[in-house]
């Protein structure tokens, strides 16, 4: 009887200049499994102290990803990173509405609430109501309200102007201190305190806010319940060393409109950013990664695109964290045939990964859970995904009907398309690299992120490994197997012969 092993290693698979990708392989089943599902950990390290319990960025699209997307995605363990494609009316980029979009991500879930918005006592509900509107974190908006003198973050603390306090109908013209719980009423603590005391004095005095004062009466955090009940729900979360969630911001490789915007974002409290161009094997891309590493030498830097060894081994040279690998592969792309470059998806990732320190964000052309799967296996540390997330509950832009079946829909758009327009801040020429279209409404990311990981825990399992550190050691030691297929097994692997 042989001994000889089946299929391929992954070396033998990805032939030296053979555009190999995820539908042309399939990972055999050779290993015994005996490992239990609840030992299996899917955690992603991108650098800089960063983990994430689910292996999934949220790529910065402006069909794909803003507040909701990346409060959605921290939540259920992967990150989001915010598109800089917010304008000015006369087409130039709008830095402020990107910098609110980190503001409201790290206000979420806090466990303590640094920047509470406040109102001044002299405000009348109306005002209140306009800015409850203006700082709404996804799609709700904020009820309750710190007041302090003249209205300031950290001003001294004057009161609380909670939901109950007020009528929407009946108050508007009222002044915020003649509805407040003023100062002599108002049950709060003193800074410092930690947050398991801040939690056990919520439910001892039966609160839902507990306002933070520092020893001179000025506001200083805010701790709600409804944050300590989401912690429960949702125990994966992406969260930094203060309880709020992690969340990335996109900027462009032009220092005019970069430098403004990475001081904004930072300031604000974003945890890294992805310098975000469609060519990153580039000395503007290396000129950014030097900039913000002397800057902001405390932040996760992600850079990319690439696909190939020798950009990787460049960026890792210049000191870059992470990368998104990936050229000419995403579902709304056109960059192959616009320009002749790109690589296909599988192969850039085998060839790249292996070739640097860096962590591998394997991006583009992602259709379902097994191509997840493929690309952690293969040497990605995490993935990217676009087409996955669009059309979800928390992307941006509204649900439609398709004309032609009826069905629920959303705009999905590449961001060197036409329609979004970004110039040449991404790095496309003015011929179009990217496309429109539409893609089914897939619910929510709360239903549909979960069911990702019960698929990757599920292969995993199959795989009997543990991590995603322990699949590539055995990809990389050749004992993780492959095949080739062919197209009639590519039939076969689909749903066939049914009617439907
Ligand atoms: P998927 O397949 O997930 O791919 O939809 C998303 C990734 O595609 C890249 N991207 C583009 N590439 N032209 C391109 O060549 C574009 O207009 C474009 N827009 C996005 C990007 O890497 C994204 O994460």
């Amino acid at each position: 009887m042989s001994n000889q092993r089946s299929g391929l290693s992954a070396r033998e698979l990805f032939k030296r200049g053979e555009g190999v990708t995820y539908d042309d392989f399939t990972i055999l089943n050779t290993t015994y499994s005996e490992i239990d599902k609840s030992d299996i950990s899917l955690e992603a390290h991108l650098g800089r102290n960063i983990t994430l319990r689910t292996p999934i960025v949220a790529s910065p699209m402006d069909t794909v990803t803003s507040t909701a997307m990346c409060i959605a995605i921290a939540l259920e363990g992967g990150i989001g990173c915010i598109h800089y494609n917010f304008k000015n009316p006369d087409g130039s980029p709008n830095i402020e509405e990107q910098i609110k979009v980190v503001e409201q991500v790290k206000r979420f879930e806090n466990g303590f609430i640094e920047n509470p918005v406040t109102v001044s006592p002299e405000q009348t509900i109306r005002e209140v109501l306009e800015s409850s509107q203006r700082n709404k974190v996804g799609k709700s908006s904020i009820d309750n309200f710190p007041v302090t003198e003249n209205g300031e973050p950290h001003g001294k603390l004057l009161g609380l102007l909670r939901q109950q306090d007020y009528s929407r109908r009946l108050h508007t013209n009222v002044q915020v201190k003649d509805r407040m719980v003023p100062l002599d009423k108002l049950i709060m603590a003193e800074w410092p305190i930690t947050l398991n005391q801040a939690n056990a004095m919520l439910w001892e005095r039966h609160l839902l806010l507990l306002p933070i004062a520092d020893k001179k009466g000025k506001l200083k955090y805010l701790v709600t319940r409804s944050d300590l009940d989401k912690n429960d729900e949702f125990p994966l979360t992406t969260k930094d060393e203060n309880k709020r969630l992690r969340v990335l911001f996109a900027v462009e490789t032009r220092p005019e409109f970069a430098y403004p915007r990475l001081e904004r974002g930072f300031a604000s409290g974003a945890d890294g950013c992805i310098i975000d161009t469609s060519q990153g094997f580039s000395r503007y891309e290396a000129e950014m990664i030097k900039y913000i590493l002397q800057k902001f030498p405390d932040k996760l830097i992600i850079g990319g695109n690439i696909s190939t060894p020798e950009a990787a081994r460049l960026l890792a040279k210049e000191g870059l964290h992470s990368y998104r690998n990936g050229q000419g592969t995403g579902s709304i792309c056109t960059t192959a045939g616009a320009i002749g470059i790109s690589r296909a998806g599988a192969a850039g990732i085998y060839h790249s990964a292996k070739s640097s320190k860096m962590a591998t964000i394997g991006d583009g052309g992602l259709r379902q859970v097994g191509d997840i799967v493929k690309t952690l296996t293969i040497g990605a540390d995490a993935v990217m995904l676009g087409y996955m997330l669009a059309g979800t509950q928390e992307s941006p832009g509204e649900v439609e009907i398709d004309e032609g079946t009826g069905m629920p829909i959303k705009i999905y758009r590449g961001m060197g398309s036409k329609e979004a327009n970004v110039g040449g801040i991404r790095g496309y020429s003015r011929l179009p690299q990217g496309v429109q279209g539409n893609v089914n409404y897939k619910g929510s990311v709360h239903e549909w992120i979960p069911l990702i990981r019960d698929g990757l825990i599920s292969a995993f399992q199959v795989m009997n490994v543990s991590s995603i550190e322990e699949l590539h050691k055995r990809m990389y030691s050749g004992e993780i197997r492959f095949e080739r297929r062919t197209i009639a097994s590519l039939q076969e692997s689909g749903v066939h012969d049914i009617k439907k």
